[in-house]
This record gives C-alpha cells, structure tokens and sequence, in this order.
C-alpha cells in the first residue's frame, strides 16, 4: 500500500537516505529543508530512481512558523499518512552565560517549539488515513545525558522532546495517532565517515582501528549504520507490527548505552 509521508531536515545525510527508502517502498513524499536548491537536487535524485512516486518540496526554516505556511496548507489538503520529524541538530553551548541564554532559547524555538507547531499543524492532515504514525528523530541524549559542558542543549532539547510526545500520544491517542521516537547514538552516515577518515590520517592509524577504538564501549563492538537507522524509522513509522506501540523512545547505538527505562 502506498502512503504519502512528510520528513523535515530531508536533504541531511539521514533524511536523504530515508527519503529514498521510503520512495523504494513505493510511498510519495513531503520534503522539507531549508535550502532549495539541495531540496531541488534531492528530489532529482529520487525521482531519476523512481519515478513514479510523487513529490512535493518546500523550503522552510523550523524556527520560523512562518516559512511553513504554504507546506501546511499543502500537507492538509493532500492529506499525509505520517511524519518523519528531524529537528535540526542542537548547537554547541559556548561559555559566557549570556551567550548561553542566546544559544539556548534559540535551540529551543529552532530544535523543540518550531518543529513542535509544525506536529501541531499537520496533525488535521493525517485525518483520513488509516496509519496516522509520527517518528521523531532524537539521540541517545533523550536516554542518558551526555557529560559535557559543550552539548547541554542536546540534552535539554531532547528530554523536552520526551516529555511533549508523552503529552501528545494522550492527547492525540483517542484520534489514532501514533508518537514514537528514534534515537541513534553517532552514525555511520557519508559525513561521519569522512570525519573518521580524516582522523585516521591525522593519527597515521587504519580507518579500521579508529573506528574500532569508537565502537569499543558498545555491545556490538559498532556504530549504528545509516541503514539500521533507516530501517528502524522504517519499522515504526510504517508497520502494522508496531500498530500498538506509541509514546516510545528506542535508541540504536550497538549497545553503547544501556539505560533501564
Ligand atoms: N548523524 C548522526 O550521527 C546523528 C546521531 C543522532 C541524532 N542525529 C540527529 O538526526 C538529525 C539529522 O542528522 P543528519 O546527520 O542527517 O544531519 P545533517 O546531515 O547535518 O543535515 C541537517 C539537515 O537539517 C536541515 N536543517 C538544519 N537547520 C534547519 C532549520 N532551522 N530548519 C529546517 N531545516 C534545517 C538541513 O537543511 P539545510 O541544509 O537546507 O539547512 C539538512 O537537511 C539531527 O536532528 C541530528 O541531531 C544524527
């Protein structure tokens, strides 16, 4: 059966990935960045390997409800299926407390409030579907802080996250809406890669063995991929086998955190 769904931040190296497995399951697309000329790009990209599904793009800023004016009204009249909310990355805190209060309720409109009216505002879209799903894409934050000064906001910004869907799967519930979160720990996506690559030029060590060195606290002894976050998305978003699960927050990292709850 063939969905329409609608991701933000899709041009990232996430959201292109997930883009074109969604177009490969047959499903037509909402996409939404910032920038139109990669939105432009993107929707080339999947269109030349599958065209026969459908695509819609809208460039709009998450911090700026009004930028997604016309993506709303476009979404609602359409009629979506379900929603892949990326909210862009939070930013590192600087040190000067003044300067952190700045960054912080910036992160917050950009990353939490921003993103959360968009939710809002698609939720009458999703109506008359019989899926009616939502993924939001966190971090292992959302689980376990992460000890450092740098990434506070992630940390802020994530549990906020868990509390609004907590509140949204009771409030949307009775309508049929589903609210689930994925949270990958570091990602082996192109840009990671490179980074990794990079480092093990730098150290004069193999690819292999900085990647190892990276992966050595998790279970699995790896870092998740960019498909086993895919697929996980995939999985909750689009199942009939997590038809009953909402309210959720599972994390992907190979076993690097191991929280209780
Ligand atoms: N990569 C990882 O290892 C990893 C791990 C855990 C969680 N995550 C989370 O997964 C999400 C995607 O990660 P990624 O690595 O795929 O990101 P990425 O490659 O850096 O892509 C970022 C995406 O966010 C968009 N964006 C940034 N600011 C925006 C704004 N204000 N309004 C609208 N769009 C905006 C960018 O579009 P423009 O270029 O047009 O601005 C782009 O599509 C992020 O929330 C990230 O924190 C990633």
């Amino acid at each position: 059966m063939s969905y329409r769904f609608l991701v933000t931040c899709a041009t990232g190296d996430i959201g292109t990935e997930l883009c074109l497995h969604l177009a490969r399951k047959g499903h037509h697309l909402i996409l939404t960045g910032r920038d139109s000329e990669k939105l432009i790009e993107l929707r080339k990209k999947i269109i030349g390997e599958f065209p026969q599904i459908e695509i819609e793009c809208f460039s709009a800023d998450l911090g700026k409800p009004v930028t997604m004016t016309d993506m709303i009204a476009r979404a609602n009249t359409l009629g979506i299926d379900g929603i892949v909310l990326m909210p862009p990355r939070p930013p590192l805190m600087p040190k000067d407390a003044a300067e952190q209060f700045e960054t912080l309720n910036n992160a917050m409109r950009d990353c939490l409030t921003g993103p959360r009216y968009l939710l809002q505002k698609l939720i009458p879209g999703m109506e008359k579907s019989d899926l009616k799903s939502v993924i939001l894409i966190s971090g292992t934050s959302s689980k376990q802080a992460i000890a450092h000064p740098e990434w506070e906001a992630f940390n802020e910004v994530r549990t906020a996250w868990v509390g609004c869907l907590k509140s949204f799967s009771d409030q949307y519930g009775p309508a049929g809406i589903r609210f689930n979160t994925v949270s990958p720990g570091q990602v082996l996506t192109p840009t990671y890669v490179k980074k990794v690559e990079h480092e093990s030029k730098t150290l004069t060590k193999q690819y292999e063995e900085v990647l190892k060195e990276k992966s050595a606290t998790a279970s699995l002894k790896r870092l998740a991929s960019i498909q086993g976050v895919v697929k996980t998305i995939y999985f909750f978003l689009k199942s009939k086998g997590a038809n009953e699960i909402t309210a959720n927050n599972v994390h992907i990292d190979g076993g690097t955190i191991r929280p209780y709850y």
